[in-house]
């Protein structure tokens, strides 16, 4: 199949456009770089040995897209694109709007233009909000506690309209947990900008001397240890997903949920730990007020996918450790170092 894949040079992009490539498919990427760099295609390339099709453009540049699909035999399109960060949303609640919405709105009317009705789009468990049942099923109600979390839930809304209103559409919404680690070439992997929000990459730039020390949000949480407990899922994983999704909708039509996790929890300072044992130095942290907007646990059910996709996560929290060390070292300025300087 020839597949789009918009925000393709992106974190997850990257890793699922790997693991496309691996299995068989055609990839066509479409990003903007607001938030990624062209090498990290460059790299995809050379994991697979294959040449990417990549189109410099943002999503809500019409005529672009139009040309892409007046071009191509588009079967599929994967949807990454677009913007993540919770505390720039709550700041910038329209560029959120603008972006994440409107840029899905487009998409999916050249889409429909061109018939091409089969998509895969990034939803994310911070719909479930402020829910506290663990494990989330897929049916649970779903809220937002964000701008963010906001339009993702508002997207899957216009997908499940959107699919009700013709029949030939067919939609996969993957609900992520919490994605870390890296390819294991070592060649990509996340490269946030600035100073992390996410805890994986914060605890992985201490360990290489860029950030002092952790602060752990909060150790009064009702959890084993005190600690905020989620569902981390090696990236790798995810990007197999998302294979196994994109075969599940060109063949079942309807719009599904379904949540992308490992199905367990892990601490705060189990993380720790654990990547205290795959960098072999120890993580100074301290104790800090819990983050505003952050629940106690997350995790996943993941029945669903595992029964409908016939997929599950097979890497342990020891690999997503050991992974993005690797990254981390490999590339400790991310995608500046030129890949000639790479050594794997
Ligand atoms: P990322 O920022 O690394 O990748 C997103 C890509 O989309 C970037 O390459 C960016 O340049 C591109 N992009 C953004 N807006 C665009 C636009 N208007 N036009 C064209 N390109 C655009 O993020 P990621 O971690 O790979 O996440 C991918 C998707 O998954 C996002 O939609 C994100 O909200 C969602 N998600 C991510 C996480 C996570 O923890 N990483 C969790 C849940 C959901
Ligand atoms: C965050 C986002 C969420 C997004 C998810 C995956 C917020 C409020 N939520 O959730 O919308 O879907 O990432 O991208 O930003 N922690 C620390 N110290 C740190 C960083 C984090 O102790 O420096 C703790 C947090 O309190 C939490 C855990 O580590 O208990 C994981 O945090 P994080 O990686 O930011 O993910 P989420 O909180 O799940």
């Amino acid at each position: 199949m020839k597949i789009l894949i918009t925000g393709g040079a992106g974190y997850i992009g990257t890793h699922t456009c790997v693991e496309l490539l691996n299995a068989g498919h055609d990839i066509l990427v479409l990003d903007n770089f607001s938030n990624s760099k062209p090498e990290a295609l460059e790299r995809v390339g050379e994991i697979t040995g294959k040449f990417i099709e990549v189109c410099e453009a943002d999503l809500q540049d019409r005529a672009t897209l139009e040309s892409i699909f007046y071009q191509n035999e588009i079967d599929a399109v994967i949807h990454f694109a677009g913007l993540k960060a919770v505390g720039e949303s709550v700041e910038k609640p329209l560029k959120y709007y603008h972006n994440n919405v409107a840029g899905t709105v487009t998409l999916c009317e050249v889409m429909d233009k061109y018939n091409v009705r089969n998509l895969v789009f990034s939803s994310s468990a911070t719909v479930y909000g402020e829910n506290n049942l663990v494990p989330f099923t897929e049916d649970l109600p779903l809220s937002a506690t964000n701008p963010y979390g906001r339009s993702k839930l508002i997207i899957e809304e216009i997908l499940r309209d959107t699919a009700a209103s013709n029949s030939n559409w067919s939609v996969a919404l993957l609900r992520y947990f919490n994605p870390v680690g890296a390819h294991n070439s070592g060649l990509i992997g996340e490269d946030p900008s600035g100073v992390p929000n996410n805890l994986m990459p914060y605890i992985s730039q201490v360990a290489v001397g860029k950030l002092p020390e952790l602060q752990v949000f909060g150790d009064d949480y009702p959890t084993r240890d005190g600690t905020g407990v989620r569902d981390y899922i090696h990236v790798v994983d995810l990007a197999l997903g998302h294979v196994r999704a994109l075969e599940k909708i060109v063949t079942d039509r309807g719009i599904e949920a379904y949540n992308l996790g490992t199905g367990r929890g892990c601490s705060v300072l189990e993380l720790v730990k654990s990547f205290e044992a795959a960098c072999g130095k120890t993580i100074p942290f301290k104790i800090a007020d819990r983050r505003a907007g952050d629940i106690a646990e997350c995790y996943a059910d993941v029945t669903k996918a595992e029964r409908d996709l016939g997929w599950k996560a097979t890497f342990g929290i020891d690999d997503m450790c050991m992974s993005t060390w690797k990254w981390q070292t490999l590339n400790p300025t991310g995608y500046e170092v030129t890949k000639k300087e790479i050594t794997v």
